[in-house]
């Protein structure tokens, strides 16, 4: 038994016309580290208020630690569900010091216990020097490790954060990312972390839920999701890809598209007429005497690489292009013709 399951959960708001969540169903282990990832309005400050119980789904069931907190016969309050909630916006109450903030919901706590914990909890997010200081006098980053501290301070089952990183620039951002999860890790604690930022995702998690529309897509590690996505939403949605149209070949070790004949890292194991691929740009590495050619239409410095449009094809598909990147250092003129081989490890069957 998984130690929170959402079972068929949907959520039907009175004037929304379509569901904002719809059939989720979805397993999370004790210490799992998982990402609800997806562009904006796809459901995913709502999946977590329904586990909070800030909302009531309007259809399904859901169990934290074996127990179920939602079904039709029961909805235990946010309160009495185990969970710990990090707010966007952080929630510190302003007049209370940072020790006083992270002692709010230990009030039922014993004195010397209480103390103990909230030392605890400041020395595991670094702050214990801060302890007296007021939400004012800190930084954006440490207030985010005081909303962590009080969110863990009653040791709650689950921990859900709702865009934990928007507010913070890119440099701390990065930082807090490795400071999240190092926290979380060091107090085993189950998370939920939503998020529409790629990076945030694959930094922070052991599995990402990428949702659209109300609906999952894939759930998967961040390897796995990067280097097969399930679908061509998944595909397009973290980072940038090429998608073809393509039949597989006889072999089942090769497809045949507008550009050539691509090979796939893994012999296929069932017959699918006409298929999609992803090619990841990365994969796309430009050689003397390539397999694959075409004419450059774009280039666009980023500082790491270039990003070079490619006209390809041949007469009947004239104007398909690709993305591919080329070092820094290789000089890359507007129209030059250009050659490349794709590695197959970058390649993925994708759904429509
Ligand atoms: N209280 C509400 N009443 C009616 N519709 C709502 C309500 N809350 C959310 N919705 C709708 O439900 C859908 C999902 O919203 P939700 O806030 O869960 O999206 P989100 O994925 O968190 O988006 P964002 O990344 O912008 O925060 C949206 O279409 C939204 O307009
Ligand atoms: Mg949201």
């Amino acid at each position: 038994m998984s130690f929170i399951h959402l079972q068929n959960i949907s959520k039907q708001f009175p004037n929304g016309n379509q569901l904002a969540v719809n059939e989720v169903n979805l397993a999370i282990e004790q210490g799992e580290i998982i990402t609800l990832l997806g562009p904006s309005g796809c459901g995913k400050t709502t999946m977590l208020r329904m586990i909070a119980g800030f909302e009531i789904p309007s259809h399904g069931a859901i169990l934290i630690n074996g127990q179920y907190v939602y079904n039709n016969k029961e909805n235990i309050p946010p309160e009495k569900r185990g969970i710990g909630m990090v707010f966007q916006d952080y929630a510190l109450f302003p007049h209370l010091t940072i020790e006083k903030n992270v002692a709010f919901g230990l009030n039922k706590w014993k004195i010397f216990e209480k103390k103990q914990r909230v030392k605890e909890v400041l020395e595991l997010v670094g702050l214990l020097e801060y302890a007296k200081r007021y939400p004012s006098e800190l930084s954006g980053g440490q207030q985010q490790r005081v909303a962590l501290a009080r969110a863990l301070a009653p040791k709650p089952h689950v921990v859900l954060m709702d865009e934990p990183f928007s507010n913070l620039d890119a440099g701390l951002r990065e930082k807090m990312r490795y400071d999240v999860t190092a926290i979380l890790r060091k107090a085993n604690t189950t998370a939920i972390i939503v998020t529409h930022d790629q990076k945030d995702a694959f930094a922070v998690s052991d599995r990402v839920v990428v949702m659209n529309q109300g609906i999952i897509q894939q759930i998967a590690s961040p390897r796995e999701m990067y280097r097969c996505p399930k679908n061509c939403f998944v595909a397009q949605f973290l980072g940038k890809t090429n998608l073809l149209q393509g039949k597989i070949c006889p072999d089942m070790k090769h497809v045949d598209t507008y550009i050539g004949r691509i090979s796939l890292s893994n012999q296929l194991s069932e017959v699918i007429d006409n298929v999609q691929i992803s090619i990841r740009p990365e994969g796309c590495l430009l050689v003397e005497d390539g397999y694959y050619s075409g004419r450059v239409s774009k280039v666009t410095y980023s500082g790491e690489y270039q990003e070079l449009e490619v006209v390809l094809g041949n007469e009947s598909a004239l104007n398909e292009t690709m993305i591919l990147y080329a070092p820094v250092e290789q000089e890359i003129e507007l129209d030059a013709n250009i050659s490349f081989n794709i590695k197959p490890e970058s390649v993925a069957l994708v759904e429509a």
